[in-house]
């Protein structure tokens, strides 16, 4: 496919518009040059009735026209000119044209009138003008005629003649445009020449300076591509740098382990050895994995799926039948309040689990013996408030704050854990727009984490997510 080309963009746009100026100019020179065709033709006609009044008024008798005078009017010029002269009382004295009758008497004396009339077969324009007959009484009216042709020719020859010199002038403009979008399209070679001597690693925001202002708009989303970039780029280096930091620790500790088996190879050492290792790679693969699920929630805005229409409901109630059977090994209740389905949000079903998964984990970590697990769902008139809490030990409030670094753990954890669930949690919620409000258990013991998140109206449509601009 041919690329697009401003330049022949600018030129389709413009050329029917031209072509439409060319004509209407050429029906505005034609009006205008007959409009002055007509001023100077209708003054010589009454000149001409002037020097035929002159010519009348010197003849002794007025009833007859002598012959030279008809000779004069006769004369034929490139117009043919023809005249009447009419008495009132007498009739025609001499014509070489019959006029229409119901002219306008021009008033005696006064200047001639001019007028439109239609000749026997073409219109025709008529300059009259009255004066005193010899008989008391008589009124001698002197008139002469012209076609319009002769002022027609004259608009059609000036036309003829300026038409090429605006098709000219068109012809120039578009040439000039040609060249001017050439010219200055080179007012984005400094942006081009910062674009490319730019270094991999150098997001920083475009300089502005110099950038023509209607290319802004490019730049500014050229800027906002970058900041994304960044971000990410940022991410991926705080994840490598986050799964050295957490597989260096039990890395450190297997080959310690394995020294360990090695220097002693008593079965019962080795057999201590292999709990370790068997502890520590499982530590590992979690923190690994949590690794992961954290940078998936992370990335969550970059992702190209759309919101989905997920029930809380039904995915907490799916996710606590597969949890039952660890429940009853560790002697735990674990249960569920709320409704059976119904409770709708806009979200990624996948994160929204991980969510549940790291909540549900803890509560199982803490609950203790004996202890009980509740995962609760309210559903108010425009919020869904998930909850999840155990009869645990829970956390001190003055650390709740705290809960959902990555990485912190309270002073004092007992249990193995890489501290990125809580993490993983915030940032689901954050990406769901959803708030994270850690609390005490029902008995005010425990820890109650809530995600209070915006509830789906039934047929509410699936928004689709917000993307960062
Ligand atoms: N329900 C709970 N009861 C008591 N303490 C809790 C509870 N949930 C979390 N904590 C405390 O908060 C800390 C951080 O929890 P978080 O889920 O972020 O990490 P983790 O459980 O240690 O590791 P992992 O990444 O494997 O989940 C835990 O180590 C624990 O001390
Ligand atoms: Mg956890």
């Amino acid at each position: 496919m041919r690329s697009p080309s401003l330049r022949r963009r600018l030129l389709t746009i413009l050329v029917v518009p031209m072509a439409l100026a060319w004509l209407g100019s050429g029906a505005l020179i034609y009006v205008l040059a007959l409009h002055y065709a007509n001023i100077n033709y209708d003054r010589s006609l009454v000149d001409g009735a002037r020097a035929l009044e002159r010519m009348i008024r010197s003849e002794s008798g007025r009833e007859e026209l002598s012959p030279q005078v008809r000779i004069l009017m006769e004369y034929e010029s490139a117009e043919p000119t023809y005249y009447v002269v009419r008495s009132l009382k007498h009739g025609v004295l001499a014509s070489n044209i019959d006029l229409p009758a119901g002219i306008p008497l021009p008033v005696i004396d006064a200047t001639p009138r001019l007028d439109s009339v239609d000749g026997i077969r073409r219109p025709l324009r008529v300059a009259s003008l009255a004066l005193h007959g010899d008989d008391s009484g008589d009124t001698i009216v002197v008139s002469v005629a012209e076609t319009l042709a002769g002022r027609h020719a004259l608009a059609r020859e000036i036309l003829v003649g300026t038409l090429p010199i605006v098709l000219l002038l068109i012809a120039l403009v578009l040439v000039l445009v040609w060249v001017g979008v050439s010219r200055g399209l080179h007012l984005l070679d400094p942006l081009v020449e910062q674009l490319a001597q730019r270094r991999a690693r150098d997001l920083s925001p475009l300089d502005q300076r110099g950038v023509p202002i209607e290319i802004r708009p490019l730049t500014r989303t050229i800027d906002a591509l970058l900041a994304r970039l960044r971000e990410l780029l940022e991410l991926q280096e705080r994840f490598i740098a986050d799964a050295a930091h957490q597989l260096r620790t039990p890395l450190a500790g297997l080959r310690l382990q394995a020294e360990r088996a090695l220097g002693d190879p008593r079965p019962e050492s080795v057999r201590d050895a292999l709990v370790h290792v068997e502890r520590l790679s499982a530590g590992a693969g979690r923190a690994a994995g949590q690794l992961l699920a954290l940078a998936r929630a992370q990335a969550i805005n970059e992702s190209a799926s759309g919101a989905a229409r997920v029930d809380l409901a039904q995915l907490a109630r799916t996710y606590i039948a597969e949890r039952v059977p660890d429940a009853l090994a560790a002697q735990i209740d674990l249960g569920y309040e709320g409704p059976a389905h119904g409770a709708d949000v806009a979200g990624d079903p996948v994160m929204l689990r991980e969510a549940l998964v790291n909540l549900v984990d803890n509560a199982l970590n803490h609950a203790g013996e004996q202890g009980s697990v509740t995962v609760s769902l309210t559903c108010e008139l425009s919020t869904i408030a998930l909850g999840v809490e155990d009869s645990g030990p829970g956390v001190a409030a003055e650390w709740w704050p705290r809960l959902g670094e990555r990485f912190f753990r309270p002073p004092g954890s007992r249990r193995d854990g890489s501290g990125l669930g809580l993490a993983i949690v915030r940032r689901v919620a954050d990406s769901h727009g959803a708030a994270v409000v850690f609390g005490r258990g029902r008995d005010g013991g425990g820890l109650r984490v809530t995600l209070r998140f915006a509830a789906l109206a039934p047929d509410e449509p699936q928004p689709s997510r917000s993307s960062r601009v």
